[in-house]
């Protein structure tokens, strides 16, 4: 639907009012009406890299989701205060891993003799504490688009990783990245006692991968992949990491938010593509790519219902109290947890490429 204009020309004047005051950063799932007020958009590494741009800006407004902002608030100075159009927009998949399960499996890891040669990845995709947790024990942070470097990394500092929480995007990269097979990735449940999972186990697997999964990828199945097929012919399927294994392996190219972008944007005209991410950015280069095909990879799934939550009239609000000289809902980061998150995102901005 159409953005409501009453709604549109407040944003566009409290925006203008405080000026250089707001920095403003959008993911790109987040709603077309939300999006259009980003001075800059990105994937969430791209917004991580990006977030301390401004540092004379007191307020950056995140439109995107709780753990995104919390790494705003951890990579940009203490003078700048990072708020959340709505504080309920967290991530089902971030939530999948808290941190005392983690804190357990790490002591399971450890009753089994492996910790200490095991290293932990986490994905941008977690709360800051377990960001800090990795940082504590000689780990890093990763996003979909340089989760391989990262695996890279830890493979040399370590024999094993303890990848955290998104097991798809751990064992897509490792085992189409990184040569390991199947058989060396084991999951961890943190609903079981020990994870599920025996000593042997343990000692035999290069990747222990944490049970959790994006509600939104983990819709796209290999019937997706071959109903497409069937349906656009020529297709060329590109999907995201954080699809399940089975769907990745069907499809044409797998990578991040930013490269199905860029690789929509130099694709030839004429060509038909069917796009496996969430649906508010597939719906947005289809417009934006008239001259090419571009098809949602299966209408069964759903937008990011978290992404979703922040709207027009959630950024409305925290603007216009901005305007007014209120705070709404501004992301902190104790101090204890962003010194040791930060060890763990400093650790990724340094990885090469
Ligand atoms: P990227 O931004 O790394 O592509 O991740 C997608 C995602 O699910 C963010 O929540
Ligand atoms: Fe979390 Fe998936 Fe939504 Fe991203 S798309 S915020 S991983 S639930």
């Amino acid at each position: 639907p159409a953005s409501d204009p009453d709604l549109v020309e407040r944003a566009l004047k409290a925006k203008a009012t405080l000026g250089d005051q707001v920095f403003v950063l959008g993911h790109h799932y987040q709603r077309d009406e939300v999006i259009q007020f980003a001075d800059v958009t990105g994937d969430s590494f791209k917004l991580a890299r990006d977030a301390a741009a401004r540092p004379d800006a007191p307020y950056i407004v995140f439109c995107g989701v709780h753990f995104m902002a919390e790494s705003a608030d951890i990579l940009t100075n203490d003078q700048q205060t990072v708020i959340l159009p709505d504080l309920a927009a967290g991530c089902s998949m971030a939530d999948m891993a808290r941190i005392q399960q983690v804190e357990a499996a790490w002591d399971a890891l450890a009753d089994a003799g492996v910790a200490d040669v095991t290293v932990p990845v986490t994905y941008m995709n977690s709360s800051a504490d377990i960001k800090a947790f990795c940082g504590r024990n000689g780990g890093a942070v990763c996003t979909s688009s340089n989760a391989d470097t990262a695996l890279e990394w830890a493979f040399e500092q370590g024999e094993k990783v303890l990848f955290l929480p998104d097991q798809h995007l751990g064992r897509n990269t490792a085992v189409l990245k990184m040569g390991i097979s199947l058989d060396e990735c084991v999951v961890y449940d943190p609903h079981k006692p020990g994870g599920g999972l025996t000593r042997e186990q343990l000692a035999a697997a290069k990747m222990i991968l944490w049970r959790g999964h994006c509600s939104v990828h983990g819709r796209f199945t290999a019937a997706s992949v071959d109903d497409v097929r069937a349906r656009v012919p020529g297709v060329n399927v590109i999907v995201h990491p954080e699809c399940r294994h089975d769907v990745v392996v069907k499809a044409d190219l797998v990578g991040s938010t930013e490269y199905i972008i860029q690789t929509l944007e130099t694709a030839e005209p004429g060509t038909s593509w069917a796009v496996g991410t969430e649906l508010n950015l597939v719906q947005r280069l289809a417009k934006q790519h008239t001259d090419k095909n571009i098809v949602f990879l299966d209408k069964t799934v759903c937008y990011c219902a978290t992404m979703n939550r922040i709207d027009l009239p959630h950024f409305v609000w925290a603007l216009e109290n901005l305007v007014a000289g209120h705070v709404v809902n501004p992301i902190t980061v104790d101090a204890d947890t962003e010194k040791y998150a930060k060890l763990a995102l400093d650790r990724m901005l340094a990885l090469p490429g």
